[in-house]
C-alpha cells in the first residue's frame, strides 16, 4: 500500500515535471560571489563585516568610531602568532568592550568562523 503511494506521488511529481511550466532561466548571475563554505556565509549572515570588512582588513563601515580598532585579518603576518582559542574565545565572549559576544554560535560554527577568518589572511595562515 504504501509502496502504491510512493509510487503515484512519483508519477504526479513527473506529470508535473512534464507539464508547460517554464524552466528556469539556465544561468542566473549575481552581482557578488555566492559564499562557498559555512564560515563565509556565517561571517556576512552576522554583519560580521560591517565591522570587519568584507576582506577582514577591519575597515567596515563602522570602524571608523571603533576604539579599540580590529587587528586586520587579511595581514598573515598580524594573524600568524594569534591563536585559534584567542580568536574562539573573542567571538564567543567579545573583546574590548566594543566587539559582541556571540555566545549562540556552536562549537562547529565558531570553528567554521576562525577557519573562514584565517582564509581571508595573505598568504593564508592555515
Ligand atoms: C561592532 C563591531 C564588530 C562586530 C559586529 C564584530 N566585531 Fe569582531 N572585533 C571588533 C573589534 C573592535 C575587535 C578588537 C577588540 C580588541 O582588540 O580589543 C574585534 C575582535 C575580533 C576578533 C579577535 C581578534 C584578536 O585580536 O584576537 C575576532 C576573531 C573577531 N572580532 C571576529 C568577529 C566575527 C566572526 C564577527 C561576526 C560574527 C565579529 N567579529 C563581529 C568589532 C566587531
Amino acid at each position: 500500500m504504501k509502496k502504491a503511494m510512493v509510487c503515484v506521488a512519483a508519477m504526479l511529481f513527473l506529470a508535473a515535471c512534464n507539464s508547460s511550466v517554464p524552466a528556469p532561466k539556465a544561468s542566473v548571475v549575481f552581482s557578488e560571489p555566492l559564499p562557498e563554505t559555512e564560515g563565509e556565509l556565517l561571517y556576512l549572515d552576522m554583519k560580521c563585516p560591517t565591522c570587519h570588512g568584507h576582506q577582514g582588513s577591519g575597515d567596515g563601515f563602522f570602524s571608523g568610531g571603533l576604539q579599540p580598532k580590529s587587528v586586520d585579518f587579511s595581514s598573515a603576518e598580524i594573524m600568524g602568532p594569534i591563536p585559534d582559542a584567542q580568536l574562539k574565545d573573542a567571538i564567543r565572549n567579545g573583546k574590548g568592550g566594543v566587539m559582541p559576544g556571540y555566545a549562540q554560535f556552536t562549537d562547529h560554527q565558531v570553528t567554521e568562523l576562525v577557519r573562514y577568518i584565517r582564509s581571508l589572511a595573505h598568504p593564508p595562515s592555515n
